[in-house]
This record gives structure tokens, C-alpha cells and sequence, in this order.
């Protein structure tokens, strides 16, 4: 596959185009933003490992039957995927509480949640990507009723499966953020990226977080928390 104009650059990732009409290539960035962008900074070889980490993550849920947009990992910082139309929605799925909803309720940070919690956040950096409830979404057509109702019912899958994943690894899977899109055949699959940069991930005995939360808080430590997570999922560490 031939790399090439890029279509797009955020904040954690590039987007560029492939001499394949459906495929795209991502190429992984060491930048890390925090706060819709106020906080900014590098974090060494991150790109390379939340490369390597979802490459883990997307194989092992496409095993279990969940369709994403992974196809291969072709390089330390590129991965081939599959052309999207990015829902523009921030699929959160909560285990334990943390982050916003620990603030926003008023609730300890690291409350277990008696049931898990599934929320919508509309994907703007304008409005600071604020909370959205289904009815927000249908108004600003977003996504419709079924897209909503299934990207509901996917995190609820992938978070049984990821939990499950990560028990035998010593990793709590505290809470994530799930990106979907809509691939040229008109499926909805999951896209983005799954990492310590879109998940709270914390060390089961000594709840120690290995997430980008040490970025977040300036806990010191984060490249190695990131190497941290590659290393239990059984990936090697260079
Ligand atoms: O900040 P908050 O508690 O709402 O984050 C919930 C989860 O979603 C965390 O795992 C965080 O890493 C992830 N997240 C993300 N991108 C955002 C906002 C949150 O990956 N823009």
C-alpha cells in the first residue's frame, strides 16, 4: 500500500490517504493534550506504543466478533485501517468512578458503579465536546435512533470483553471513550484507537494508574506507565 496525501491531523493522530480507495493509513503522534487542548506536552514513544497497544486491542475484539476498522499495523507509528465517516460522537463507558462523572455527581473517584454507565459526548472543541443525551443527538442529527442504540450496545459488548481481557492481566478497566464510524459499505464499526490515552487503566492490587491521567495530573512516570500496559498485554517493549 502507497502512503499518500494526509487528509487530516488531530491531536494524537494523522490521517492519510492510500493509493486504495477504501483504506486509510493512521500514523500514531508522541503530542499529548489534555483539557480540550489547554494542557500540551510530549510523551516519548507514544505514538509507537498506543500504536502497538491497539493493535492488541482491535485484534483480540474483532476475535470476539466486534467489526472495526483495524486491518494491519504496518509500521512502529502507522496502522492500515479501513475509510470512515467519523460519527462525530465520544462513546464513554464507565465501570468505576472517575474524571468528569466524578465531579459532575459528586462521587468519589474510585466509587464502583452498582451498574455500568454509557454516555454520549458531542465531538466539538468549540463547545469543549459536551455531554449529550439521545434526544441532543437526534436534534443535531448526529447519528439516528438505531446508530445511537447500537454504539450503546457495542461499548456494552467491548466492555465485557475488555474486563474480561484485562482480569488475568492485573488491570482494572476503570472507564474508555469509543469513536465509531460509518465504512463505505454503510456499516457502523468501531474506529479511532483504544489506548492508555482513551482509557483509565489501573493496577488491580495497588490501583496504581497506568493511563493518561499521569499526564493529566503531572504524576511523573507516564512513558513507563504506557510501557507498563504494553508489557501485560503480552507485547514487547523496546
Ligand atoms: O474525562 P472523563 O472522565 O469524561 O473521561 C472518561 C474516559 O474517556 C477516560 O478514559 C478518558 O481517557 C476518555 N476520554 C478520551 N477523550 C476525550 C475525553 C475522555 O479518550 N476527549
Amino acid at each position: 500500500v502507497i502512503k499518500g496525501e494526509m487528509l487530516y491531523e488531530g491531536k494524537a493522530k494523522k490521517v492519510f490517504l492510500t493509493d486504495r480507495d477504501d483504506q486509510y493509513i493512521v500514523e500514531f503522534k508522541d503530542d499529548a493534550t489534555a483539557f480540550n487542548g489547554e494542557k500540551r506536552g510530549k510523551i516519548a514513544d507514544k505514538g509507537h506504543l498506543n500504536n502497538e497497544i491497539s493493535t492488541i486491542f482491535f485484534r483480540m475484539l474483532e476475535e470476539k466478533g466486534i467489526p472495526t476498522h483495524f486491518i494491519d499495523r504496518l509500521s512502529e507509528r502507522e496502522m492500515l485501517v479501513k475509510k470512515v465517516t467519523i460519527v462525530p460522537l465520544e462513546v464513554v463507558v464507565r465501570n468505576i468512578a472517575a474524571g468528569s462523572l466524578a465531579k459532575r455527581l459528586g462521587l468519589e473517584e474510585g466509587t464502583v458503579l452498582p451498574k455500568t454507565v454509557v454516555e454520549f459526548y458531542y465531538k466539538d472543541d468549540s463547545l469543549g465536546d459536551p455531554l449529550v443525551n439521545p434526544s441532543h443527538i437526534d436534534v443535531l442529527e448526529l447519528a439516528t435512533a438505531e446508530q445511537v442504540s447500537t454504539m450503546e450496545q457495542y461499548g456494552r459488548k467491548i466492555n465485557e470483553i475488555m474486563k474480561d481481557y484485562l482480569k488475568d492481566k492485573n488491570v482494572i478497566l476503570v472507564d474508555f471513550k469509543l469513536e465509531f464510524g460509518i465504512d463505505t459499505q454503510g456499516n457502523l464499526i468501531l474506529a479511532d484507537e483504544i489506548s492508555p490515552d482513551t482509557c483509565r487503566f489501573w493496577d488491580a492490587e495497588t490501583k496504581e494508574k497506568l493511563d493518561k491521567d499521569r499526564f493529566r495530573r503531572d504524576l511523573g512516570s507516564v512513558e513507563e506507565a504506557y510501557q507498563e500496559i504494553l508489557r501485560r498485554l503480552g507485547g514487547t517493549v523496546s
